[in-house]
């Protein structure tokens, strides 16, 4: 049996039951955010708190808009994609008076606490929100793979495989009749998809935001190169960030006198049911989304790091910034400059 002073010391270090909290997406869709979302509502039952589903992103918190995530509510979700939450981006909750609304709806809906499924931009509501005194747990879900704090977030190796099947395909014509391809994907300020992207379909040249283009280096020489091993088809894989894919389609023209076609891949790029590391990320970063409350330690981002889950002030968090690995583009261009296609 315990004597006082350590029952004092049990007391002071257990951290508050917590009673019911909300979970919402922002931002852009991603492969595996209901995955998350599910994992989140799964993990309150098990800690005996009650799931609130905010719809329609931070919207929702202001509008008083939600559901309840009960285990029926988060059945068969797992394998879809979109988000049963819906999403948005809230211009509303970027001012004063939107985030006073949001308070006073966690207060209406005794929410002690937001799990917020989404990017950067989530993340920096997650912050004013906890600043405002309603604890905020992040959990990293962009196809775009650019939040500074986690190697991964949700979404990305779906995407990446979706961009890879469409290529695959617009590869297959290319070939037959021997033309060069230009392929815009997504990914905002960030390469990340199309480096990924290039170095899985064999990719001629691949033009991303983290390094200035030369047109002559990196798009005409290696075609040149490719010409000179024998390939006679070209595929060009263009980050959006990296410029667009329709005048970059152009300037090949003017440069070398052959007509590519060009694809912009969109938003087909957010669809589709999530692969198993999207689904597999997604139900560990909910767990322990809720972990992190019911430890009594929120106010954090969910991350990876190095394959294993790390919990990350918000605030630090947002501070953090990722850089692309380099060496990736080294070797593509080591290793299309060597032959003949893919
Ligand atoms: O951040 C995800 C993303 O799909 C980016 O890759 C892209 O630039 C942007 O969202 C597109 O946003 P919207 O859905 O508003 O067109």
């Amino acid at each position: 049996m315990s004597n006082n002073n350590e029952n004092v010391a049990e007391v002071a270090s257990k951290p508050k039951k917590i009673k019911r909290i909300g979970v919402l997406t922002s931002g852009g869709d991603s492969p595996g955010m209901n995955a998350a979302v599910r994992a989140v509502a799964r993990t309150a039952i098990y800690y005996g708190i009650e799931c609130v589903g905010i719809r329609r992103g931070w919207n929702g918190l202001i509008n008083s808009d939600f559901m309840i995530l009960n285990g029926d509510a988060v059945r068969h979700i797992l394998a879809r994609g979109g988000t049963i939450l819906y999403t948005a981006r809230s211009d509303e909750f970027m001012t004063v008076e939107g985030r006073k609304k949001a308070v006073a709806t966690c207060k209406m809906l005794g929410l002690e606490g937001i799990v917020a499924i989404g990017g950067d931009g989530t993340f920096k509501g997650a912050l004013e929100l906890s600043r405002l005194g309603i604890p905020t747990v992040g959990v990293p879900a962009t196809i775009d793979n650019d939040v500074g704090c986690t190697n991964y977030t949700i979404g990305f190796d779906t995407a990446c495989n979706t961009a890879i099947t469409c290529i695959d395909k617009l590869r297959d014509t290319m070939q037959s009749h021997e033309r060069c391809s230009v392929v815009e994907v997504m990914g905002r300020h960030a390469g990340y998809l199309a480096l990924y992207v290039g170095l899985a379909v064999g990719a001629t040249a691949v033009l991303i935001p983290e390094r200035e283009l030369d047109f002559e280096r990196d798009i005409v020489v290696p075609i040149q190169n490719a010409r000179l091993a024998g390939a006679t088809h070209f595929m060009i894989v263009v980050a959006e960030g990296a410029g667009s894919a329709i005048e970059i389609g152009e300037k090949i023209h003017e440069a070398l006198g052959i007509g590519p076609r060009v694809t912009v891949l969109g938003h087909i790029q957010r669809g589709g049911s999530p692969t198993g590391r999207d689904r597999e990320t997604a139900t560990r970063m909910g767990y322990y989304a809720v972990k992190a409350f019911a430890d009594g330690h929120p106010n954090c981002i969910i991350g990876t790091q190095e394959g294993s889950i790390k919990e990350i002030p918000i605030e630090e968090a947002l501070a953090m910034k990722k850089h692309l690995q380099m060496y990736r583009y080294e070797i593509l261009e080591a290793i299309s400059a060597t032959g003949s296609g893919h």
